[in-house]
């Protein structure tokens, strides 16, 4: 396929999980386009390798900044390099981020009866409470025509077997995407993309989880378009929404689900 052009030239994007699964591929797309792309998340070797691949694939510097999007104080060290790398770049006193996409989370294939607080707590962290710290920790850089995308899930949107947790967790995403839609109008958009099932290495510990309950041949034929998605498919959507040409949406939850949510 011909490489797709967003719009986002010379624009500032972070990422965070931007070092694998549908983050990356969104690194990949948005680097691709002319971004100035910086890419979270906790692993240093899968931050290192994300770069080296997504250098290969692009030609393009992607930058790497540590990160733990459940604590307060690493959402704000990392935004603190990012605004000193831009300010060191372009010779300016101020730095700004125009695109946040929140794709970092974690699935829990689990049933309520054999869920502990624990359990309960590593998930809304990470994926309620991690999207909440790293969009505040971003929100002071971002100014007129910045635009926010958080990744939920149809888990979010529909009920799904096995995860109430999760389903919790991306139902509060897609919560606090509309909440920010109207709490940062006129100057920032916020929308929420809801894949369903997509081939990444968390689809795969997913199965793994899974121990045999199901197989990756079961969840495609449950599709009406008969197999589960691409990262790539998912950061096409991502990138459409965040594009400055797309300046009329916002607060709306779009589902990217082969269909599965449609009937
Ligand atoms: N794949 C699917 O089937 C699917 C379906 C619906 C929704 N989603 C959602 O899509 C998003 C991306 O999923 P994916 O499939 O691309 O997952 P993935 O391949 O497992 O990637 C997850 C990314 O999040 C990062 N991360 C996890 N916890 C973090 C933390 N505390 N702080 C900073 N970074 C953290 C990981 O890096 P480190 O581990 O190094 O920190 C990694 O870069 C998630 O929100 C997921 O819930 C996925």
């Amino acid at each position: 396929m011909n490489k797709l052009n967003y719009g986002c030239k010379d624009l500032v994007v972070v990422i965070s999980g931007g070092t694998s699964g549908i983050g990356l591929a969104t690194a990949a797309k948005l680097a691709g386009d002319g971004a100035r792309v910086y890419i979270l998340g906790r692993s240093l070797a899968r931050g290192e390798a994300a770069v080296r691949q997504l250098a290969e694939k692009t030609g393009q510097q992607v930058v790497f900044v540590p990160c733990d999007i459940t604590s307060a104080g690493s959402c704000k060290e990392a935004v603190i390099k990012i605004s000193e790398y831009e300010k060191s770049l372009l010779q300016k006193q101020q730095a700004r981020i125009d695109i946040l996409i929140n794709s970092a989370g974690i699935y829990a294939e689990q049933r309520l009866e054999n869920m502990t607080e624990q359990d309960y707590g590593t998930v809304m962290d990470t994926n309620v409470k991690g999207t909440l710290l790293l969009t505040q920790a971003c929100l002071p850089l971002m100014y007129e025509g910045g635009s926010i995308v958080n990744i939920a899930s149809d888990a979010g949107v529909n009920g799904n077997y096995g995860c109430p947790v999760y389903c919790a967790s991306k139902g509060a995403v897609v919560a606090l995407t509309r909440a920010l839609a109207l709490d940062l109008a006129p100057a920032i958009r916020v929308n929420c993309i809801c894949p369903a099932d997509v081939d990444t290495p968390l689809l795969a510990r997913q199965l793994v989880d899974a121990n045999g309950g199901y197989t990756l041949a079961d969840m495609a034929a449950a599709y009406p378009l008969g197999r589960i998605g691409r990262a790539e498919e998912i950061a096409h959507a991502i990138c459409g929404v965040a594009a400055p040409a797309n300046s009329f949406m916002t607060g709306s939850i779009i589902t990217v689900d082969g269909g599965i949510t449609a009937g």
